[in-house]
């Protein structure tokens, strides 16, 4: 299977000499296309850095980050805009949306942006069937439930079809019931629409929604698994991963 995110040597650090917080060390990564990963970590372990690395937001002290075939560490801004918004879906613990628009606004705003909203409608209808928000479109987020919320935020990281999306905490906003929903979509999503997903949760019930997890531990990544769909799975090889 063809790689679609690849991270090596990887290096970020914030601040300057006795504050100098090292975020991410030496971090190596790789996915195929299709996969569904997540990594896992203790608050502060790297997840958010690293994942804003990979997105573009952030750029490395030093390291490569290739996705989908391009070295985007190191790219020109004007030239990492125009990749971002084209091969990679963002999706936020707080959802991002902006609150004047509607749910399809919100759906269709960075295709907007783009210029291609017209070439994504019949993806876009395909999206909002697949996500249960038939009905929901024309509604603005303050009038819909956070698991909507959610879900347009979802469909909007998907509506152009990207190469990758990157997810950072997805559910940290949500109810249990909200949050099971979610991590069931985002299976479906993977599964059907074939998106390669990378997910940074540190609650094992969500990161057992991928197939895979990372351990990120002081900004190195430290051992990696197959899910098998289980939490006590996850949990059991995150604790002894920590010990
Ligand atoms: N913008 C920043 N300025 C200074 N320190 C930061 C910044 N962002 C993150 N850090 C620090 O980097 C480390 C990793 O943070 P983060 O990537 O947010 O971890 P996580 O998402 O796993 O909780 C933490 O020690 C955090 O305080
Ligand atoms: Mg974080």
């Amino acid at each position: 299977m063809k790689e679609i995110l690849k991270t090596a040597g990887l290096n970020k650090a914030f601040g300057m000499g006795e504050n100098e917080v090292v975020a991410v060390r030496n971090a190596s990564f790789s996915m195929v296309a299709g996969a569904f990963e997540a990594v896992m970590g203790p608050s502060g372990s790297g997840k958010s850095t690293f994942l804003h690395l990979i997105a573009g937001l952030l750029s490395p002290d030093s390291g490569s980050i290739i996705v989908e075939d391009r070295e985007i560490a190191g790219m020109p801004d004007t030239e990492l805009t125009l990749f971002r918004r084209r091969r990679i879906g963002l999706i936020f613990q707080d959802f991002n949306l902006i609150p004047t628009l509607t749910a399809q606004e919100n759906i269709e705003l960075p295709l907007l942006l783009d210029g291609t909203a017209h070439e994504h409608s019949a993806r876009i209808a395909e999206l909002v069937s697949l996500l249960g928000l038939n009905g929901r479109t024309s509604h603005f987020p303050e009038q819909l439930s956070g698991g909507e919320r959610q879900r347009v935020a979802v469909a909007r990281a998907l509506a152009g079809s990207p190469a990758i999306v990157l997810a950072d905490e997805p559910t940290g906003n949500l109810d249990s019931p909200a949050a099971r929903s979610l991590c069931e979509l985002l299976r479906k999503v993977n599964k059907e629409l074939g998106s390669s997903i990378l997910m940074v949760s540190h609650d094992p019930v969500v990161a057992a929604a991928a197939d895979r997890v990372h351990i990120l531990r002081d900004g190195h990544f430290c051992a990696s698994f197959a899910t098998h769909g289980s939490a006590a799975t996850v949990s059991e090889r995150y604790l002894a991963a920590m010990v």
